[in-house]
């Protein structure tokens, strides 16, 4: 792993990817981002020549146009005319010229003050940072890109500082940006709904724009703050592909620009019509982290890239590699009907059937009898629960169990005695009526008022009780942000709301290291890196039937770890799609995630109680391979939308999950083609005790086989014998 310079060349390169830029009368260049290269001699350069229309720096040379070139950065007013990384309202126009001063090669990784930053263990990661000034006002600009040891992603962020003696605006501050040569490229992206998160969509990408954003104050459950670049003939198993992703929960945008030459122009960012940022002189603003992710191996390669990095570099450290519990929840088995009693038959069930983890959903605080009150009065409703919490704690615990307890932060009912004590700290427009979602509204986070308040409480709350586990959930979006004391304040909002956030996230993350924090937002509104940084689980949706979970499922997994997953069986006919699907299906869905349990227990029959019992100690087996295994998708759904299949290599285990939707007549079953595996090897598969060659089951395949009718799963279990 190495940063250097050389010559005017900058080089960031390690055994995976390299980026390199140069430096040319203070202007920056991107060179190339990609495979390794360690000397790098120009043989991408581009043919200079004369662009109608494109404009020049020097009136004797039509030849150079920062229009064509691939640059570091994109700037307004001087001849680029692409989607610019930084836009800074000024003096009166908002033209800049950043021009390369100085550079400084730094051990580590930068920490972005309040905002959630990679980490890295000592000498695994080194940063350059490049220092460039406005060629007319005191500006400066500052670029950071850190490597890491092994890894294709990089990572970068800029900070801005202004010292012109004059407040200025950010109107564009980009966390990455990438010029990359013509080609012909699909964009890839994970779009969706509530209850129907991160759905893979390729498409290919033509002159114009691909943009994906979300103005809602959070990433959303329509979409995921990542985009993907890929050569059109690019699949999971070969060919080449670029991701940008950010550590980021709010309001974000990322597009792929393909420009009159073809290029395409990356970039991903605090989302460019919802950034006013003002920035009086002395102060600095930095721009969120994003990751950088190139491979030439193939959509698998570059997803492993992506969960290897989010292991190793964004989840808390402690979780990266732990095993989870098996969870069972009360919320799809009581809703808000629940008293002491029937929590604790659901238990002795749980308890009966292995499971190791009880979580108390919503319904526990306050007057919360339902979904149009209480939020914000975090008070243990002892009349509902026959008394303290710590009995019910204590009665879990005395089990052999864990105890997670469910809380939704950032929320306030109106009808709460939190807001009739302080109704000025919701986010609102004064002398506007409100706008509710699920009957409720957003508490400030701008406020350090309230950050300060809820640090003390759920801190009390975390102390007071042996709480395990926390699911951290958030229902609604943000409306009528105009709280600030100007416009100016106003538009700052937002930004310093998820500041607010992620700060009690990390005091409490950090306080309380030994609970497992899971995050939810009505399922996968909020499932990006930024959660992630503080979180080590997700619930990546309310949709919890299992054919709808392939897909989820699916698109969760293409960048994100699957450690980070919790999937659980439910009830059927399953409560969202009303859809009946067998409890074998629905445990072996369940099973390639994080397992949890979340229907009354008490309401199956003791076949099915067996059965659970059943999945519960199979998981228990295999739950290293699933939670610490390397995942390979083996069916692409843009060609299989019928099949779901992929595997998970860990140490001298593998698992092969197939899952057919609908039953099909007169069709061969499929033979897929193992990953990963060891050609001289011999594999058992645990339940038949069939015993194959790896080489066999690489080259021949392995035929999947499902009972007949629909919704099908098998989850097959496979040793390395020699
Ligand atoms: C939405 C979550 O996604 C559900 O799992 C559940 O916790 C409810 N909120 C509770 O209100």
């Amino acid at each position: 792993m190495k940063i250097c310079k050389a010559e005017n060349l900058f080089y960031l390169v390690n055994d995976q990817v390299a980026l390199i830029m140069e430096e040319k009368e203070g202007r920056l260049f991107l060179r190339h981002f990609g495979g390794p290269i360690a000397s790098y001699h120009h043989a991408n350069a581009m043919h200079e020549m004369d662009h109608a229309f494109s404009p020049n720096p020097r009136s004797e040379d039509r030849t150079f146009s920062m229009d064509t070139q691939r640059q570091v950065l994109g700037q307004v007013g001087r001849g680029d005319f692409r989607k610019p990384s930084i836009r800074i309202n000024h003096t009166n126009n908002q033209v800049t010229d950043f021009r390369y001063v100085d550079y400084q090669v730094l051990d580590g990784v930068p920490q972005v003050v309040g905002l959630p930053s990679p980490h890295a263990k000592e000498g695994q990661a080194q940063t350059l940072k490049l220092q460039l000034k406005d060629t007319v006002l005191d500006l400066y600009l500052n670029l950071y890109y850190t490597l890491y040891e092994g890894s294709a992603t990089l990572t970068c962020f800029q900070e801005v500082v202004n010292q012109t003696g004059e407040t200025i605006e950010l109107a564009t501050c980009l966390s990455a940006m990438l010029d990359l040569p013509a080609g012909a490229y699909d964009v890839i992206s994970f779009q969706g709904a509530y209850g129907r998160e991160k759905r893979f969509q390729r498409q290919a990408l033509k002159q114009g724009y691909f943009e994906i954003g979300s103005s809602r104050g959070a990433s959303g459950h329509g979409q995921t703050p990542a985009i993907i670049l890929a050569d059109r003939l690019t699949q999971d198993d070969a060919g080449q592909a670029y991701a940008l992703q950010i550590m980021y929960s709010g309001n974000f945008q990322a597009f792929a620009q393909c420009n009159q030459l073809e290029e395409v122009r990356l970039g991903i960012g605090i989302h460019p019509d919802l950034l006013h940022w003002r920035l009086a002189s002395g102060e600095s603003f930095s721009s969120p982290v994003a990751l950088m992710t190139y491979t030439f191996q193939g959509l698998n390669a570059l997803s492993q890239a992506s969960q290897t990095f989010i292991l190793d570099h964004i989840m808390p450290p402690a979780y990266s590699q732990q095993l989870r519990p098996i969870l069972i929840n009360n919320w799809e088995a009581t809703y808000f009907d629940f008293n002491f009693d029937k929590l604790t038959q659901i238990v002795d069930k749980a308890q009966e059937v292995g499971i190791e983890l009880f979580v108390l959903d919503d319904g526990w605080f306050g007057d919360r009898q339902d979904d149009q009150r209480a939020l914000g009065d975090w008070v243990v409703n002892e009349s509902k629960l026959g008394g303290p919490l710590s009995r019910l704690i204590d009665y879990v615990h005395d089990r052999g169990m864990k105890f997670g307890l469910w809380i939704e932060p950032e929320m306030i009912s109106q009808e709460s005695d939190l807001y009739r004590q302080h109704p000025d700290w919701v986010i609102q427009v004064p002398g506007r009526s409100h706008t509710y979602a699920r009957s409720q509204l957003v508490l400030d986070y701008a406020n350090p008022e309230v950050v300060a308040y809820f640090k003390e409480l759920f801190g009390d709350l975390l102390s007071r009780y042996a709480i395990d586990y926390i699911k951290w959930d958030m229902n609604r979006n943000i409306t009528d942000v105009g709280n600030g004391t100007s416009l100016s304040d106003t538009l700052m909002q937002p930004h310093r709301h998820l500041l607010g956030v992620y700060d009690l996230m990390a005091y409490l993350t950090q306080t309380f290291p030994h609970v497992l924090f899971e995050s939810c937002a009505g399922g996968g509104g909020r499932n990006d890196l930024g959660v992630m940084r503080y979180f080590p689980q997700v619930w990546v949706s309310d949709n919890t039937d299992a054919i709808e979970r392939l897909a989820i499922q699916h698109g969760h997994t293409y960048l994100y770890p699957t450690i980070a997953m919790g999937a659980h069986v439910s009830a059927v006919p399953n409560h969202q799609m009303n859809r009946t699907t067998p409890l074998k299906t629905r445990g072996d869905v369940a099973m390639t995630g994080n397992l949890g349990y979340e229907l009354d227990l008490c309401q199956l029959s003791n076949e099915e109680l067996g059965q659970v019992a059943q999945q519960v100690a199979f998981y228990k087996t295999i739950r290293p391979i699933i939670q610490r295994g390397q995942r390979t998708r083996l069916l692409d759904p843009e060609h299989f939308p019928n099949d779901w299949a992929c595997q998970f290599s860990y140490q001298d285990q593998l698992i092969v999950f197939y899952g057919r939707v609908l039953s099909t007549l007169e069709k061969s079953e499929l033979t897929l083609k193992l990953k990963n595996l060891d050609p001289h090897a011999f594999y058992q598969e645990q339940s038949s005790g069939k015993i194959y060659s790896g080489a066999e089951l690489i080259y021949a395949g392995l035929t999947m086989v499902v009972p007949r009718g629909d919704f099908q799963t098998s989850l097959q279990h496979f040793k390395k014998i020699q």
